[in-house]
């Protein structure tokens, strides 16, 4: 199979959201923290009608309809997600009905999980599945869906909510370039679930970013050695068109991508002219572990990074500063955003994508865009997603009424025997939404 990638997507986040500034102001932030320190706008969430399960099957079901795919033409199917509802049944057998009414049982695959990592996994699997000698000619679909919940507290603004489908096959307009793949895996404490009774992860937030600052060197680094070998030149940003982050929160996504100037800057690379290496100079004796801490480091590889950051990362996160972390869908979620701004400017363009998950593991990896032919073009992945139609229609919630629902769902989390309001009134027609967890905690849904 030649150019296997991404041929259709599907982006689902709740109607349910919060502005940050409200937010903000309803936890006695001072002014400006999470719109312009974390750089977010809004954060989506499930209310107690929605889960990942339910966000998943509506993302599913509305990729199959809107590009007209047959169910039996799944070969295998593949969840990222680190929202854990059952320790044992993965959310792929919650999905599998949709292709159980059709007499498809023959599908591979179930979940894969590393915080945000997970659906970088399950692309992976998906794409190394199709590029194999055990390909069956049939498609492969993955979803990354998650609910990022946190405890009161700073961590609490860095929450959203979303499922992304991608329907995974040869031909496709968004092709991997499947040498260039560099990965950094290590064993660290930065952001774990230990406690199997809570949804919340227990964070140490300082240590996350410097962890996603480090892993973003190494995969960087990685990825440049292999770019020079196969290419015989050295890489620099100027030869990703675009680069896509997964995004906690925006002002990372910033500190990330000047982060990657600053390397291009200690290798010499072509993307630091004479103003930009006069600029960085004063800190190239600096300690790794010392370049992590300095503010001036930042604000001056920050100014370096300004041009290049417009052009090659802002069209990537408008979903992103707008849903806010969606954790396995993140990534994805800016790489929605990218095709959704540009999708008539990328035929020919290269984008580097870097996913991240705690623990830690993480990679950078290269995808390549044509434009492709219905039903599997970006124009008509851009008119499937609608993104500007979703983000209009939501319902923004007061802070009350949000920390209610948190309540609410902390006390359902891990629970049984209950029911649902069922309310609906919010949710689109074609979503899927939870009714009742019964006796023996098995969860029903309806579909609106
Ligand atoms: N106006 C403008 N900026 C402000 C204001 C203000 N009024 N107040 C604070 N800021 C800035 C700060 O200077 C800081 O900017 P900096 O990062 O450039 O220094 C930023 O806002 C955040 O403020 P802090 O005080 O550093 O934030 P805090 O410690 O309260 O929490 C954190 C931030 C750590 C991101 C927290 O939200 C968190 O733990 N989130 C979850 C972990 C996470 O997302 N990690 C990322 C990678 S791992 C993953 O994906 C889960």
């Amino acid at each position: 199979a030649k150019n296997v990638g991404i041929l259709a997507m599907e982006i689902y986040f709740p109607p349910t959201c919060i502005k940050q500034e409200v937010l903000e102001a309803h936890d006695g932030a001072s002014k400006g923290k999470y719109t312009i320190g974390l750089g977010q706008d809004c954060m989506a969430f499930c209310s107690e009608v929605e889960d990942v399960i339910s966000m998943s099957m509506t993302a599913v079901t509305s990729l199959l309809e809107k590009y007209n795919v047959d169910p039996k033409q799944i070969g295998r199917l593949e969840v990222g997600s680190e929202t854990v509802l059952d320790k044992s049944k993965s959310i792929k057998t919650f999905l599998m009905p949709i292709f159980e009414k059709c007499g498809n049982t023959d599908i591979e695959g179930v979940d894969s999980s590393n915080a945000c990592y997970g659906g970088t996994a399950a692309l992976f699997n998906c794409v190394n599945w199709v590029e194999s000698s055990s390909w069956d000619g049939r498609y492969g679909l993955v979803v990354c869906t998650d609910s990022a919940v946190y405890a009161e507290g700073p961590a609490r603004p860095t929450g959203g909510a979303a499922a992304i489908a991608m329907l995974i096959g040869p031909n496709a307009p968004i092709a991997f370039e499947s040498k260039l793949r560099s990965s950094h895996m290590a064993h660290v404490y930065d952001f774990y679930k230990p406690d199997l009774a809570s949804e919340y992860p227990v964070v140490d937030g300082k240590l996350s970013q410097t962890c996603y600052l480090m892993a973003l060197d190494a995969c960087y680094k990685g990825f440049c050695q292999k770019f020079e070998k196969m290419e015989g030149k050295q890489f620099s940003v100027l030869d990703a068109d675009y680069v896509v982050f997964h995004s906690p929160y925006n002002k990372l996504v910033q500190k990330s991508f000047s982060r990657m100037l600053f390397n291009d800057f200690l290798r010499n690379a072509s993307s630091i002219d004479e103003a930009a290496k006069e600029k960085l100079a004063p800190f190239s004796s600096l300690s790794i572990e010392e370049s992590y801490q300095s503010r001036d480091l930042e604000k001056a590889s920050q100014q370096v990074a300004k041009p290049f950051y417009d052009a090659k990362v802002q069209p990537t996160t408008l979903i992103p500063k707008q849903v806010g972390n969606m954790y396995t869908a993140s990534l994805y979620a800016a790489f929605a955003s990218l095709i959704h701004n540009k999708s008539s400017d990328l035929a020919g363009k290269r984008v580097i994508l870097f996913s991240y998950g705690s623990g830690l593991s993480a990679t950078m990896f290269s995808l390549r865009f044509t434009e492709g032919e219905a039903p599997f073009s970006l124009s008509n992945i851009v008119s499937v997603m609608s993104v500007a139609e979703k983000l209009k229609s939501r319902h923004e919630l007061e802070p009350e009424k949000f920390v209610e629902l948190m309540k609410l769902m902390e006390h359902r989390y891990g629970g049984k025997d209950f029911i649902t309001s069922k309310d609906c009134s919010l949710l689109a027609p074609g979503t899927y939404y939870l009714t009742e967890v019964d006796s023996k905690y098995r969860r029903f849904y309806a579909k609106k």
